[in-house]
């Protein structure tokens, strides 16, 4: 063979993998641009089943700098898999544990989700303490299981005197003792399971 033609391969398969590495990236920032179109506007609200206006803002620099910008909107909202501009009025609820199998083991073991699953609805999500598109490592200063801010995501409920009160024997102040014993996952630190030392 000659030198020649060795380059070319050489350069053929450069292109090759540059284009497998550009080609999805660009995707997905079709995709994530398209949602944007309408939940850039902060006027956009829906009413839930309650009659309570929800925003559906979502903030396109604080959602980049977010743990999932990679993973894009529809890694998610799954059921919006083929983008159109138009999607249901209801969409399936988002599960975190299709890909923190591990995490959520841990925290279906805890009492918020027992709670869950004996109807009590407005018992802790992952969502409740880790946000919905807002999500960063527990070191970032943005992230609500950042030390500095971890009372303050307890206490939206635990020290609401009207939420303490309809749901009688819940602490009504969470110290941050009590988070790091009680958490989740610091629960399953003391128990040793493997794979949550680190959470
Ligand atoms: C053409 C405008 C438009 C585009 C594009 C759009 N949405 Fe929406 N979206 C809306 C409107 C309007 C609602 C409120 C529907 C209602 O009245 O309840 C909504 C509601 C939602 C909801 C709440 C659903 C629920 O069950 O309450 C989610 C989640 C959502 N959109 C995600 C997305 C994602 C992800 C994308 C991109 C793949 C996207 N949207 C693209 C207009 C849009
Ligand atoms: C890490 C998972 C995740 C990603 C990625 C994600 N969302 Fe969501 N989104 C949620 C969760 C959780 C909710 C709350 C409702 C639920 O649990 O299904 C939600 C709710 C919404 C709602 C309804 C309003 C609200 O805040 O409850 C809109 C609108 C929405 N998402 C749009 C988007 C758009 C646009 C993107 C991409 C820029 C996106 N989402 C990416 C998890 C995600
Ligand atoms: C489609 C898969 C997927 C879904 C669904 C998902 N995540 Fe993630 N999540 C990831 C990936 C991938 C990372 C790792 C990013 C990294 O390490 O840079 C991550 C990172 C995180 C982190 C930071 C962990 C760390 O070590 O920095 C937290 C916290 C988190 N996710 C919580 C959630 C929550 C809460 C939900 C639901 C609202 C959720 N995730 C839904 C894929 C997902
Ligand atoms: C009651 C509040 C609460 C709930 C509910 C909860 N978490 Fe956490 N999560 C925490 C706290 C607090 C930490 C940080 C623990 C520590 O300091 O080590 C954490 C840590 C994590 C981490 C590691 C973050 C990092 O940056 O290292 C991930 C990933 C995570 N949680 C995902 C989830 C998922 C997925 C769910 C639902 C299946 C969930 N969490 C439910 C409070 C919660
Ligand atoms: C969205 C609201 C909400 C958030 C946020 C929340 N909790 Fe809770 N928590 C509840 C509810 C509701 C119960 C009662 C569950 C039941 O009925 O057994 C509960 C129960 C508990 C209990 C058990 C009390 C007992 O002994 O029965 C502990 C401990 C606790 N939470 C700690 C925390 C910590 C630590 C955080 C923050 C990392 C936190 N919670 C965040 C709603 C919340």
């Amino acid at each position: 063979m000659g030198r020649e033609k060795g380059k070319l391969w050489v350069l053929a398969f450069v292109l090759l993998a540059l284009i497998i590495f550009l080609v999805p990236a660009k995707l997905r920032a079709v995709e994530d641009s398209l949602c944007f179109e309408c939940h850039s506007d902060k006027q956009l609200v829906k009413v839930d089943d309650v009659g309570r206006e929800v925003s559906l803002y979502v903030d396109k620099a604080n959602w980049e700098n977010s743990v999932h910008a990679d993973i894009s909107c529809v890694g998610c909202h799954t059921d919006l898999e083929i983008m159109k501009t138009e999607h249901a009025e209801k969409l399936k609820p988002v599960s975190c544990g299709q890909c923190h199998e591990a995490v959520d083991k841990v925290y279906q073991g805890s009492l918020h989700a027992e709670a869950i699953r004996r109807g009590v609805q407005d018992s802790a999500h992952c969502s409740d303490c880790h946000g919905t598109h807002y999500v960063y490592p527990k070191g970032h200063i943005m992230s609500r299981v950042n030390p500095m801010n971890l009372e303050e995501t307890c206490d939206r409920c635990h020290a609401d005197v009207a939420f303490v009160k309809e749901h009688r024997g819940i602490p009504d102040r969470v110290l941050p003792g009590l988070v790091y014993k009680e958490s989740v996952h610091g629960r399953a630190v003391k128990r040793g399971i493997e794979g949550a030392a680190s959470l």
